[in-house]
């Protein structure tokens, strides 16, 4: 008896199957009617004295193997057979979570800033919803003076006989007013913002964008000081071989004005179809600030002279991420912004 015990304990440990049908006919030929257990058992009725006992133990050892070796094979067999969902493999990669990026307008406005701040500006900001008056008049624009034709206004409220409407600002040189009337020189500010034109919207044209102008007032401020501060930005941005040129404009608040461009960082300045074959880009206006307006800001314009300089951040970002559409800074389409993964 001995030698079947261990047979069939060797059996059961060493049985094993995919089909639910052999498990249950491997249970009958066990632990059926007429099993080898249950013959086993029989037979174990006849035995007596000494070894019984012995052979009980291994006998029970032997049933109860069985049956728990039955079951686990059933239950291994359900749970594959299971529906997907039920079964969970906790070995499987998570699903990462988006913690998205900066916005691109965001990115370069930073590093914008990042190059004015060494160069010792602080940063002012300002309302986006102004008064007549720190928009236009304080800089040097006269009433019904055709020069506001150059920014189309959305006014806010405009009654007839109001001598200084409410409007949205359409350049941040509004800030710089506002800091001139509360202080006096040195200044040196740097001033970001949004700013809103009445334009129609295009791949070129938006009615809402965004600018950083600049201030300096000290004592015997010159043009060279702006061109040299303009060369010092357009390298440390553009990359150190890029050239600036400025071309003379015109602007209410400075006198002498100009537009200023860099060199075409692309084609280094042979002509492409980024610079439409100029070898230029035109990035923003400039000028020495004009005596009239230190005089509306309180500032003695006999002591003191200063520059100004304004240029936009979506130009400068569609320059150097050479995404052309003004419109696509705006959507917000997830597609367009993951592919911006710089963080400054
Ligand atoms: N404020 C001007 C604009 O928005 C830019 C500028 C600023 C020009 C300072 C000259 C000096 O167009």
């Amino acid at each position: 008896m001995h030698n079947k015990i261990s047979a069939l304990l060797s059996e059961v440990e060493e049985f094993t199957s995919d089909s639910a049908q052999k498990v249950e006919e491997f249970r009958v030929k066990l632990l059926g009617k007429k099993g080898d257990l249950t013959l086993l058992f029989e037979e174990f009725k006849q035995v007596s004295g000494e070894a019984k006992r012995e052979l009980g133990q291994k006998i029970n050892e032997l049933k109860s193997r069985a049956l728990s070796r039955i079951s686990e094979l059933k239950q291994a067999l359900e749970s594959e057979s299971a529906p997907a969902a039920l079964t969970l493999d906790v070995s499987r990669p998570g699903t990462a979570g988006c913690i998205g990026t900066r916005h691109p307008i965001a990115t370069v406005r930073s590093e914008i800033l990042a190059i004015f701040r060494q160069l010792g500006f602080t940063v002012a900001e300002g309302p986006e919803i102004e008064d007549d008056w720190h928009v236009f008049g304080a800089l040097n624009f006269p009433p019904e003076h055709p020069a506001r034709d150059m920014q189309d206004t959305f006014f806010i409220e405009k009654k007839e006989d109001s001598e200084n409407p409410i409007l949205l600002r359409t350049h941040t040189s509004s800030i710089q007013v506002r800091v001139m009337e509360k202080s006096q020189p040195p200044i040196r500010i740097v001033c970001p913002g949004r700013v809103f034109r009445n334009e129609a919207i295009s791949a070129r044209a938006h009615c809402m964008f965004h600018q950083v102008e600049g201030l300096y007032v000290d004592q015997n401020v010159s043009f060279a000081d702006l061109k040299q501060t303009l060369l010092y930005f357009a390298r440390e941005m553009f990359g150190a071989d890029v050239e600036i040129r400025l071309r003379p404009s015109f602007f209410p608040f400075t006198e002498p004005s100009a537009e200023m461009d860099v060199s075409c960082s692309i084609c280094g300045g042979k002509g492409c179809n980024i610079c439409k074959g100029t070898g230029w880009l035109e990035v923003g206006g400039c000028g020495l600030v004009d005596q009239n307006v230190l005089d509306s800001c309180k500032i003695d314009s006999q002591k003191y002279s200063g520059f100004a300089f304004g240029m936009g951040v979506e130009r400068i970002a569609m320059l150097k991420y050479q995404a052309r559409d003004l419109r696509l800074y705006f959507e917000n389409d997830v597609r367009f912004l993951r592919q911006f993964t710089a963080v400054v």
